[in-house]
């Protein structure tokens, strides 16, 4: 892999030890996965936040570091809301801990906004074509596929080394040869926003990590793209797909249609929204949020919540910043007895593992809150969500009679 003579004094120590390491893991990726060289990056967003997740192994590793990040960096979710962290009761010495992870992090220069929709935040602009060192496979996918930047699933190490050292290396999704699609997947019924989270975990546990491209009958709107692309990270290793007609690449790089193909059938769908009628206990916490909601879904949810109270724990994870900027959205849901938590969500945080049937509208939750967790995971659409949470007579009704979530 060639370097320049400032990488190469870099890896010789001549930088200090935190930036000898950084730049030793970027080559040591290179080398194994072929790249030339390193190229530049636009920003990082970073894994490795949550106290649950890395523990104290993951903390001390980071107080260590010394040095400051080169291009604007910010945190996936932590462990806790990282203001107002006792509402949801987390243990004092988890937080304590929680503190000193962003803390060691905001030395380094990162911005500690913790949020795994980065691509909503004002002032951190990524555009089509941009080199990210991105972590969250929810925000990867959504970053390589929706808005046609480029991006490996990076590891929390590796995108911290690349913050740091403003590079990475050249290899993976960052190369045009490698965002051909290799499956076409075929969807010959319309698709309303839920759907797109059950879709994503279906078609990701057929995927693995191939690269899709969809042809489906309706354009989706962002957020469902957002839904599709998280489930699918996380019930297979998705990191980038096409929707024909829709998103930048295959719009851009005339790429063919590749010759593996498969149909989606809407039952294979269904089965997941039967998660619900076959669960062996009720929801006790409905959660919503993952990715994070956008300004859109809390409007809806604004919406769904009028004039109701909850009757079970309902909490909506969104980013500090987007919080920060509608608190008329927040006011009005938690005024029905609903959480608006920031800086985390129900996977990450150890504020789920005290519940033993979670409700969700995502398929990544879907996928992740029965491992992470130890709870069981239910899926429902927004409505059904809501409805859970409200004791509204319209769902409960709808659950008896069997129908669609
Ligand atoms: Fe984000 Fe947590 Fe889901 S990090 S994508 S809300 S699992």
């Amino acid at each position: 892999m060639y370097l320049t003579k400032e990488e190469e004094q870099i890896l010789n120590g001549e930088a200090g030890e935190t930036l000898r390491q950084a730049i030793e893991i970027l080559v040591s990726l290179g080398d194994i996965y072929g790249a030339d060289r390193l190229i530049p990056i636009k920003s990082a967003q970073i894994a490795g936040v949550s106290y649950k997740t890395i523990g104290d192994a993951g903390l001390e590793w980071i107080s260590d570091l010394n040095g400051k990040v080169k291009v604007p960096s910010i945190l996936n979710p932590a462990g806790m809301d990282l203001e107002d962290w006792e509402r949801l009761c987390i243990p004092h010495g988890f937080a304590e801990k929680q503190k000193l992870i962003v803390q060691a992090y905001e030395r380094l220069g990162v911005c500690c906004e913790c949020t795994c929709t980065p691509y909503t935040l004002e002032g951190f602009d990524v555009g089509y074509g941009d080199h990210l060192a991105w972590s969250e496979s929810s925000a990867v996918s959504y970053s390589n596929s929706v808005i046609g930047a480029r991006t490996n699933r990076e590891g929390g190490p590796s995108a911290l080394s690349a913050a740091l050292v403003g590079k990475t290396a050249n290899y993976g999704f960052h190369l045009n040869e490698n965002r051909i699609p290799e499956i076409s997947i075929d969807v010959e019924f319309s698709l309303k926003e839920s759907d797109y989270g059950a879709l994503g975990y279906v078609a990701g546990k057929l995927l693995g990590s191939k690269v899709p491209v969809f042809h489906l009958k309706d354009i989706p709107k962002k957020d469902e793209l957002k839904a599709l692309g998280a489930a699918m990270a996380a019930s297979g290793a998705v990191a980038l797909y096409h929707v024909s007609g829709v998103t930048p690449d295959i719009c851009k790089l005339n790429f063919e249609d590749p010759a593996e193909e498969i149909t989606i059938e809407r039952d294979q769908l269904e089965s997941v929204y039967d998660s619900r009628r076959k669960a062996c206990r009720e929801p006790e916490l409905i959660t919503i949020g993952c990715p994070h909601c956008s300004a859109a879904e809390l409007g809806k949810i604004v919406q769904l919540l009028e004039g109701k109270t909850v009757l079970k724990e309902l909490w909506i994870f969104t980013s500090r910043e987007l919080a920060g900027r509608y608190p008329d959205y927040v006011r009005s849901i938690e005024k029905s007895g609903a959480k608006v938590v920031c800086d985390t969500c129900m996977v990450v945080s150890p504020a789920t593992d005290s519940y033993s049937c979670v409700m969700v509208n995502s398929g990544k939750a879907f996928a992740y809150v029965p491992g992470m967790c130890g709870a069981e995971a239910v899926y429902g659409n927004m409505e059904a969500c809501i409805g859970e949470a409200t004791g509204d007579a319209a769902c409960i009704k709808e659950k008896k009679a069997g129908g669609s979530y």
